[in-house]
């Protein structure tokens, strides 16, 4: 039997400001409900003016080199599609900012909010070839919709770090994967835009097709068959959506809808992304992270997951949780991550929102704004400038 590789550590970050949906709501008239039941969003993350996703990114994965060090990783690779540079890898800013050896290979990969879960099999890939080796996968967004739109309510960001390496401590990334990908025009940001563009009810449709495909993929290669599961973990651009996945999955498959037995399958995954909102590539490794956090043990049983990027490309596999877990979470860490956020007003966000540094080379500081570990402290010359606080 062939050593398994998979998730050794997992940490995630978040921003500096929180945005009550209470608040977007008094602002635009909409019905409370439509938001706190109908999305299934209670807050989302807001990041400061010296916050981005270098700076996130390097947040959630401190921790992880503060308890595992440098030494094994020679990979880092950066997920993302709220990119800062189409030329330089936004990894390798955290690379400096944590210290890692020069003896790396740091990479950005892209495709919409699967991009993660692309970095996360390349990384197993390379582990496989060298079991000596770690690979840090960092994913790190931010969600921005234009103000006004449907897709406001659904923002978020956030960052979350994973070491991949052989005998894990959290969960063993299992064989097979369903794949599925398809040309489609539900989700996209073209290189002059800073806001995403979406057909709401599209991108929707689009999803429950991949979830389709990459199930029916997945029973061709033999995976666990569906009762199998302890859990589901999906790509949650809003919690609800979650629901409305496994919902057409088990239609799919003919499977009775059991409310009570969806509510066991998906209730302790959306925890955080609730009140973080959107974190695109981040969203289905918070759900993991939400499920480990708060299940009964969960030793040995394997878990589904199903990654969503619009476009589109899904993957849906198992991850079984490895005996011992439980000592390695960072449960307390990362309620901590949620809880240290400062609520800002319709106002302050609206300003935040509309911010953005000038493109004329010039020699821009940013507001210290953050309490972070690291600050995006300005723009000068058109370089990104970074420093720990
Ligand atoms: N009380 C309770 N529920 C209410 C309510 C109330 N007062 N008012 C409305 N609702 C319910 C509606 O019935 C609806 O429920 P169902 O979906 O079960 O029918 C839900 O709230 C949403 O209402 P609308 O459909 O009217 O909402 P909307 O048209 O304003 O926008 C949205 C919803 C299309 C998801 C929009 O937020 C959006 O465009 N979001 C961005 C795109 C997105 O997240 N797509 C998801 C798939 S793509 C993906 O996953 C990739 C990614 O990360 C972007």
């Amino acid at each position: 039997m062939s050593v398994p590789i998979g998730i050794h550590d997992l940490s995630f970050a978040t921003t500096e400001f929180v945005l009550p949906h209470a608040a977007l709501a008094e602002y635009n008239g909409t019905d409370i409900g439509k938001y706190h039941v109908g999305i299934g969003q209670e807050s989302m993350s807001v990041p400061a003016a010296d916050e981005d996703i270098v700076t996130m990114g390097a947040a959630a994965a401190a921790p992880v080199i503060a308890r595992h060090g440098t030494s094994r990783i020679r990979t880092v690779v950066f997920a993302t599609e709220s990119s800062i540079d189409q030329a330089k890898s936004a990894g390798v800013y955290v690379h400096s900012l944590l210290g890692l050896q020069p003896a790396c290979r740091v990479v950005e990969l892209k495709q919409a909010c699967y991009g993660a879960t692309a970095a996360l099999q390349f990384a197993i890939g390379l582990v496989r070839r060298d079991l000596a080796q770690q690979v840090l996968v960092i994913a790190s967004d931010v969600s921005k919709y234009e103000l006004d739109s449907p897709g406001e309510a659904t923002q978020g960001a956030a960052a979350v770090a994973m070491l991949v390496g052989a005998d894990p401590a959290l969960v063993r990334i299992e064989e097979p994967s369903g794949l599925f990908t398809a040309d489609v025009m539900d989700f996209w940001r073209p290189n002059y835009r800073e806001a995403a563009l979406v057909d709401g009810q599209e991108s929707i449709n689009a999803y429950l097709q991949a979830v389709e495909g990459t199930w029916k993929d997945y029973a061709e290669q033999d995976g666990y068959p569906l009762e199998e599961f302890a859990a589901f973990v999906y790509h949650q651009p809003f919690t609800k959506m979650a629901y409305k996945a496994h919902r057409h999955l088990l239609d799919f498959c003919g499977t009775a809808t059991d409310e009570d037995a969806i509510a066991r399958a998906l209730g302790q995954t959306t925890a955080y992304n609730t009140v973080i909102g959107n974190s695109y590539t981040a969203s289905v490794y918070l759900g993991l992270a939400a499920l480990l956090d708060q299940a009964d043990d969960l030793t040995g049983r394997p878990v589904g997951l199903l990654s969503y990027g619009s476009g589109s490309v899904a993957e849906f596999f198992a991850g079984t949780v490895v005996a011992g877990y439980r000592g390695h979470l960072r449960t307390a860490a990362n309620h901590e991550a949620i809880a240290r956020r400062t609520p800002v007003d319709y106002v302050g966000y609206r300003a935040l929102h509309e911010r953005s540094f000038p493109a004329d080379g010039g020699d821009h500081r940013a507001p210290a704004q953050t309490t972070g570990p690291f600050r995006l402290a300005g723009i000068s010359g058109h370089k990104r400038l970074y420093e720990a606080r």
